[in-house]
């Protein structure tokens, strides 16, 4: 592991905080034995995990375990300008994280992969690429603020799922910001001396990056956008 910042140590490309891992550790999880019931939700750090797993564990405790045959994928994507500020504001408040000098200091270094979670394009891409590989749902946070229903809906079928209309309205209603926002698991309130600070649960919307981000910045990732991920054809919602 090379140490990269007083925060960040590197191995095999990624990045990780220090204390936080070995490389034994990360070697033994190549040999890590997947069962065919396993659903793994992968998301780039501040995309709607914690949302994603309420919509999930809500729709499992309503229909009992899973039982398919093959391990199963849900990623999650957010559009990066939102990502970035929400990334932000995450290690402003985390006193497990390096504190940001500045927003254009931590503008700088998400760009560059130099945070916790590496880089966003090189996660955009890599998962992207190996979508043929794998039992994969895409989804994106943006499609999930625009039409909930929709988005509860296409996670029961990917997980052959059978609800209810009315069990999908309850899954529905406990995935509201507004709810999980009362919701002390969704809050990570059981943490010991509760690290974070303040709420998961921030703001929950889209184009708040507009609050923060400078036009020049916001052209810069257009600009790293089509320079690095324009062969996917992505489609993102700003606002
Ligand atoms: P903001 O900081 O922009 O508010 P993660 O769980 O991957 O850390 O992602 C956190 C982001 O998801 C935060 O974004 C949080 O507010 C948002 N989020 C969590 N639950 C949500 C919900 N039910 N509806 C909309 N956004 C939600």
């Amino acid at each position: 592991m090379e140490q990269i910042t007083d925060y960040l140590c590197r191995y095999k490309n990624y990045n990780f905080a220090i204390d936080f891992t070995t490389p034994e550790y990360i070697d033994s999880l190549q040999s890590f034995e997947i069962r065919d019931s396993d659903l793994f939700l992968v998301t780039y750090p501040k995309s709607g995990t914690i949302w994603t797993q309420q919509i999930i564990i809500s729709i499992c405790d309503l229909e009992g375990g899973l039982k398919d045959k093959k391990a199963k994928i849900i990623y999650v994507m957010r559009n990066p300008k939102d990502n970035i500020v929400s990334y932000y504001h995450f290690c402003l408040n985390c006193s497990d994280l390096e504190t940001p000098k500045s927003f254009e200091d931590f503008f700088e270094q998400y760009l560059t992969g130099n945070v916790g979670a590496s880089s966003w394009f090189d996660h955009i891409r890599e998962w992207h690429l190996k979508r043929d590989q794998y039992d994969i749902l895409f989804l994106s946070y943006e499609d999930m603020i625009l039409d909930l229903k929709a988005a509860v809906t296409k996670i029961c079928t990917f997980l052959g799922k059978n609800l209810s209309e009315a069990d999908i309205e309850k899954v529905v209603e406990k995935s509201t910001f507004n709810n999980m926002k009362k919701d002390l698991r969704a809050n990570y309130e059981f943490l010991p001396q509760k690290k974070v600070k303040a709420d998961f649960m921030r703001k929950g919307k889209i184009g708040d990056w507009k609050n923060t981000l400078s036009a020049a910045q916001s052209q810069r990732v257009d600009q790293l956008l089509q320079e690095r991920l324009s062969d996917l054809s992505l489609n993102f919602i700003w606002e």
